[in-house]
């Protein structure tokens, strides 16, 4: 297939992906499929798609540079607009929740944390989305990088958002945690070592750490947990899978589908210089 092929299917796909959280929760909603507190599910699945989409369009710059395939580049743009738009729904799914009275709306936003972080995580993703566009790109010229290291802070904002409001499991937002401090190890590590073996293994296992530091810390400091409780569960096979194993088998799972991917390039290679030396005689 020509690369041109690529891209419209790559970037089709990408878009039906993208757009099939929105038409789930429609529809959901539209059959009464919400259970018991509808607008509670809807602001919790509209934040965890916000979070996966934020992280997956982190993830693209790695996820080009490991799997050596630069069509993914073209999808990023879709994906960091998808994140700021459920975003968008989700904010606008709370302020439904309160009766549409924006006075209410904001003192919350102002008296309670975990809200005021998320406001400014979704300004921020609002602004990267309205500039993300070519002609914004050659106005803002150098300063277009600059602002949109925003997404950076803004993640971590988001994340802790998600961490405060999660109350009593942190599970979810420990997993999400994990695999950003991945992006970020990534982004960090040595050029060489990125895209070797060795460095993908040493990415696993430091993301891992880093959500059993997430975990241990926030039910030490905000639970009083004992911080050895948390350990002992991870090593318990009947509480199998816990958020860092999640978080360890993420990062095992890209060394295997780069071993994959790395895999069939060879033997494609291999397989078309057979044919060339078969077909075409020596002279
Ligand atoms: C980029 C911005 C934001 C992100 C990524 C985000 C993400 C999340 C996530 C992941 C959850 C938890 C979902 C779960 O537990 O399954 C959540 C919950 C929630 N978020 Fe956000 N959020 C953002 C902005 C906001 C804003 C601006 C507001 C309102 C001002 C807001 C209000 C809430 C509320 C009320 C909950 C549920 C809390 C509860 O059930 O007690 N979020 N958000």
């Amino acid at each position: 297939m020509s690369i041109v092929r690529v891209v419209f299917w790559l970037r089709l796909a990408t878009l039906v992906g993208l757009c099939l959280p929105a038409l789930d929760l429609a529809w959901r909603w539209y059959t009464d499929d919400l259970g018991a507190r509808p607008v509670t599910l809807a602001t919790h699945i509209t934040g965890d798609w916000t979070v996966i989409f934020l992280l997956c369009s982190l993830a693209l710059t790695p996820a080009r540079a490991v799997f050596d395939w630069m069509p993914l580049v073209q999808i990023r743009r879709r994906i960091g607009v998808a994140a700021a738009l459920y975003a968008g729904l989700h904010f606008l799914i709370y302020i439904a929740d309160q009766k549409w009275n924006l006075i209410v709306v904001a003192l919350e936003i102002a008296k309670r944390f975990y809200l005021t972080i998320g406001f400014i995580a979704l300004l921020s993703l609002a602004a990267l989305a309205i500039t993300s566009t070519n002609g914004w790109q050659r106005r803002l010229k150098r300063n277009w990088k600059r602002l949109h290291w925003l997404v950076y802070p803004a993640a971590v904002l988001a994340i802790l958002h998600f961490f405060i409001q999660s109350k009593a499991n942190v599970s979810e937002a420990t997993v999400a945690a994990g695999l950003f401090a991945w992006l970020m190890i990534w982004r960090f590590m040595p050029t060489r070592l990125r895209t070797e073996y060795l460095g993908l293994l040493l990415l696993a296992v430091g993301a891992t750490a880093v959500a059993l530091l997430f975990e241990t810390g926030w039910y030490g400091l905000v639970n009083h947990v004992d911080p050895m409780r948390i350990l002992r569960a991870d090593i318990n096979p009947d509480l199998v899978p816990r958020p860092a194993h999640k978080v360890l088998l993420a990062g095992l799972g890209v060394i295997v589908l780069v071993a994959a991917r790395r895999l069939a390039v060879q033997g494609k290679r291999l397989w078309t210089q057979r044919y060339i030396r078969r077909t075409i005689p020596t002279s």
